[in-house]
């Protein structure tokens, strides 16, 4: 059966950083944008915006709140107010607000490992002692958080960066790992800071639970982060918002901007708007089709790219390869040079141990997901040809 979803938009000259960094002829499967149009609710809320022809700094306006407030707890079964909402340009400065504008110099932050690069480097931007704590894939090829590990890196932290779910692993916490990690940090006197901005897309009928919503001592201590941006692909807007129970916490984490991260901006509140009210069958069909490209993906990586392995993502559009077998210096310059595929380098997601990886992001047509699988089962199959 075909699907809108199968169109494929050509992007070049459009200014897409995803099809900007590699020369034409390499098919770019790296950052998290997604090669799919817009929900037309949408694109129509931006045109009636249009209408207006004023395009002066912007507010949320009651309405925005209230929409969030409705589908977080439609979403997620979390009960948030109006006021707790702050709305940001993007995710990654609120991440460094927090850390800016609660934390005292020298407090350790802790990060698990592997992760998308910025929430790694977000300590270092204040100075603050990064504490990492790696994910090792258990017998069942999960990734488990290290409970005693946990601990003891808490021990020496004043904050924790959560992603979840989790880019690069594709990893949704469940209920029982979110407990643990929130016990923790209440145990320990520790901020939370949740990014959860792949929250809506997970597979297999899973559902999110963000942490803050899992009681009111750790929703008291929890800085969470959300945006439309990822699941509606409309990274380019760039609008996110925070959700902050506690009003000091609030407060503080507010006057972090300190000229740095700006208001935002007046397309991109409309957009976030309009994805929550209008964008739920658009995302249902999405949330399809990328299950069914990623199950695509699992069963092409098995059969057709000998020497490497996933684990089946539970969420994101992102999957992490791991190409040890394959015994190549580095797997991310040869399928770009061999296979003309431009895949994130697992180094990208941490500073040690990861670069043998690479993330492929299948956010795409089906078409291009089978032509990138194509060239880089070629590439490999080049590889070990015998001479002639
Ligand atoms: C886990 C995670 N956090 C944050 C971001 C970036 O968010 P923003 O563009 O809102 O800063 C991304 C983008 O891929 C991401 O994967």
């Amino acid at each position: 059966m075909t699907s809108h979803l199968d169109t494929v938009h050509d992007r070049h000259d459009t200014g897409s950083t995803k099809w900007n960094r590699y020369p034409a002829d390499v098919l770019p499967l790296w950052i998290a944008d997604m090669d799919f149009a817009v929900a037309p609710g949408i694109i129509q809320a931006l045109q009636a915006r249009l209408t207006h022809p004023m395009l002066g700094y912007s507010v949320a306006q009651d309405s925005l709140r209230e929409t969030l407030v409705t589908a977080l707890r439609e979403l997620f079964d979390w009960e948030v107010a109006p006021e707790e909402l702050v709305f940001l340009p993007g995710v990654e400065g609120g991440v460094n607000m927090a850390l800016n504008g609660l934390l005292a110099p020298g407090t350790g932050v802790v990060v698990q490992t592997p992760n998308y690069r910025p929430l790694l480097n977000a300590a270092g931007h204040w100075k603050l002692p990064r504490i990492d704590l790696p994910f090792h894939a258990d017998a069942n090829g999960l990734y488990p958080t290290d409970l005693a590990a946990l601990e003891a890196a808490l021990g020496n932290a004043g904050a924790m960066i959560l992603s979840n779910p989790h880019n690069p692993l594709g990893k949704v916490f469940d209920r029982a790992e979110l407990q643990a990690i929130a016990d923790a940090c209440v145990a320990h006197d520790t901020l939370l800071i949740s990014d959860e901005i792949h929250a809506q897309i997970v597979f297999d009928g899973r559902k999110h639970i963000p942490i803050a919503s899992l009681n009111d001592e750790i929703a008291q201590r929890t800085i969470t982060l959300m945006s439309a941006t990822k699941a509606f692909n409309i990274a380019g807007m760039k609008n996110a918002f925070a959700v902050i129970r506690n009003p000091a916490l609030r407060h503080r984490f507010n006057t972090a901007r300190q000229g740095m991260v700006d208001s935002v901006s007046t397309l991109g509140l409309v957009a976030t708007e309009a994805a929550f009210k209008h964008g739920k069958e658009w995302l249902a069909e999405v949330i399809a089709y990328l299950q069914a490209n990623r199950d695509y993906l699992v069963n092409a990586v098995a059969t057709r790219l000998p020497g490497v392995s996933m684990i089946t993502p539970q969420a994101t559009y992102l999957a992490w390869l791991d190409c040890t077998a394959l015994g190549l210096e580095d797997p991310h310059a040869f399928f770009l040079k061999e296979a003309k595929v431009g895949l994130s380098p697992g180094t990208d997601f941490a500073d040690e141990g990861a670069g043998q990886f690479v993330r492929l992001n299948f956010g795409c047509p089906r078409a291009l997901l089978e032509e990138g699988i194509a060239r880089m089962a070629q590439a490999l199959e080049t590889r070990n040809a015998p001479p002639h």
